[in-house]
């Protein structure tokens, strides 16, 4: 049959602009589990609907990065510096992506805040608006709108309100916390309902997806069922879709003459060391100082290992407007200075981190020559690193330290050491025994790992995410 077209809305669309000239633009692959998972998706005749990443004030660069961004099948939504300000570094990144990772509403400042609160909740509303006008002049009749993230929780009202008959989905790519927490928030209802007018709301977890129906129930008042969550005999279907990555292609990766040199190169950079990788965003719920603080502590305990090991930790710039984020950029820039200070050497020190992103085949050769990887996150929706890292790692076999506290703690459970990252001693230990591991029981961890990383494709979760959309609003359309 014909291929069910898609439109696919997401705050960031998978490239990022960057202006050369009045009407020249060049396009970068943006960063972040989102787009990866999305970039893995295929066969769908999908179109991406979101922001670019920059302010484009006049109608020539409107019009030359619109034509840019249709060759990558990208249709942009314009938002002004004002908007963004209040809208994403504000309602979005400093208020809502706290929140959902348990961090609580912003701490400091607490009256500014709450004063500010109302004015960045109605921008919020009105950026998701500018979505939906965006959606609706590409809108045909059949399509399936898939939205996506924290974002837009108020697109799926905006939608159907719009045309009641569109099939709309809405999917979550971080936590969703415990009613308790979501109930802490001043637009606590308004949110619940918006999201409630998708046909079907998804989660990475049981866990994310049982918090929203509780939150539903006891916030709002509705009956929460096996399948979802009932309004006066209207249903919103609500699911689980964990997530997956393209495996297949970092497996090609590994093949490519490029990756082939640098794995080489970095062999003979850290010979005789045993390499332990982070890569995050620079964001305070991946548990960067707690991670750089247990391997202090782990360096501290094991003067013989001091020499033999290297912690490399990749830190992608990101939400550089908003205070927090600045604040957390120089907390561990001051500890792993501290560190490197007092274990490093003449010739070498211990922690090596950088403050910048990889290209594609760079971050695959340092997954593949990773003994340890690091994944501390105090809280993650998924965490797609730990799975690109498995993929990657079919010859080595190396360890997996993960954060009970990742979605991907639910999948990789059984290979992986799991850890508490609050627990700093706890994490130094496992960092010991997995760079003390033999090889039987790497091998056999691995095996699990790999074993689920492979089969459990981000192809098979749009696909399911997608079927499951159709026939929900095939049932609703059979129960009237
Ligand atoms: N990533 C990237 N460039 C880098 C480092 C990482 O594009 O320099 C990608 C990485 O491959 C992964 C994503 O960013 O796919 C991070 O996703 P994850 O789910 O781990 O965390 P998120 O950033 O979404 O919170
Ligand atoms: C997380 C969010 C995504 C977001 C990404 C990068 O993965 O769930 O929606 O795109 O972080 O953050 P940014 O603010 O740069 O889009």
């Amino acid at each position: 049959g014909m291929k069910q077209r898609l439109l696919v809305v997401a705050n960031r669309l998978p490239v990022s602009a960057v202006r050369r000239g009045e009407d020249s633009w060049s396009l970068e692959i943006s960063a972040g589990g989102l787009v990866s998972a999305l970039l893995g998706v295929k066969d769908v005749d999908a179109k991406w609907i979101g922001w670019a990443g920059v302010n484009v004030p006049d109608e020539v660069g409107q019009r030359a990065l619109t034509r840019a961004l249709a060759e990558k099948r990208c249709i942009p939504v314009f938002l002004d510096e004002e908007i963004v300000h209040q809208y994403y570094n504000g309602y979005c990144n400093n208020i809502l992506w706290p929140l959902f990772h348990y961090l609580g509403l912003p701490q400091e400042d607490r009256l500014a805040t709450t004063r500010s609160f109302q004015s960045q909740f109605d921008a919020y509303k009105r950026a998701n608006q500018m979505f939906a006008d965006v959606v609706s002049q590409h809108y045909q009749e059949g399509d399936v709108v898939w939205c996506h993230d924290y974002h837009l929780m108020f697109l799926p009202k905006c939608l159907k309100e719009y045309n009641s008959k569109m099939k709309v989905g809405w999917f979550l790519h971080t936590p969703f916390p415990s009613s308790e927490i979501h109930r802490t928030l001043p637009s606590r209802s308004e949110l619940l309902r918006s999201v409630l007018a998708a046909d079907l709301v998804g989660f990475h977890t049981y866990d994310y997806a049982r918090h929203f129906v509780s939150a539903c129930t006891r916030i709002l008042g509705l009956e929460g069922t096996p399948e979802g969550v009932e309004d006066q005999g209207k249903l919103t279907r609500v699911a689980a879709f964990p997530i997956g990555i393209d495996s297949e292609r970092f497996k090609r990766a590994l093949d490519h003459p490029t990756v082939k040199e640098r794995i080489k190169e970095l062999k003979q950079r850290f010979e005789g060391r045993k390499v332990m990788l982070g890569v995050d965003r620079l964001d305070m719920i991946k548990g960067i100082p707690q991670k750089i603080l247990a391997f202090e502590k782990f360096l501290e305990e094991n003067p013989l290992w001091r020499d033999k090991v290297v912690l490399l930790q990749i830190a992608v710039p990101t939400r550089t407007d908003v205070p927090e984020y600045q604040k957390l950029t120089s907390q561990v820039h001051e500890i792993v200075g501290r560190i490197n200070g007092r274990f490093g050497t003449l010739t070498a020190v211990p922690i090596h981190h950088l403050d910048r992103s990889l290209d594609f085949y760079g971050l695959c050769a340092l997954y593949a020559v990773t003994d340890v990887a690091l994944v501390t996150s105090l809280r993650d929706g998924m965490n797609l690193v730990s799975y690109e890292f498995v993929a990657c790692q079919g010859e080595k076999k190396g360890v997996l330290i993960l954060s009970e506290f990742a979605g991907a703690a639910q999948s990789l459970g059984a290979g992986a050491l799991l850890v508490n990252p609050w627990n700093i001693t706890e994490v130094a230990a496992s960092i010991c025994y997995a760079l003390e591991m033999s090889s039987d029981e790497r091998e056999k961890r691995h095996r699990h790992n790999y074993a689920h990383v492979t089969t459990h494709t981000a192809q098979d979760w749009a696909e399911t995410f997608v079927s499951e959309l159709n026939d929900t609003v095939v049932e609703a359309q059979l129960r009237t």
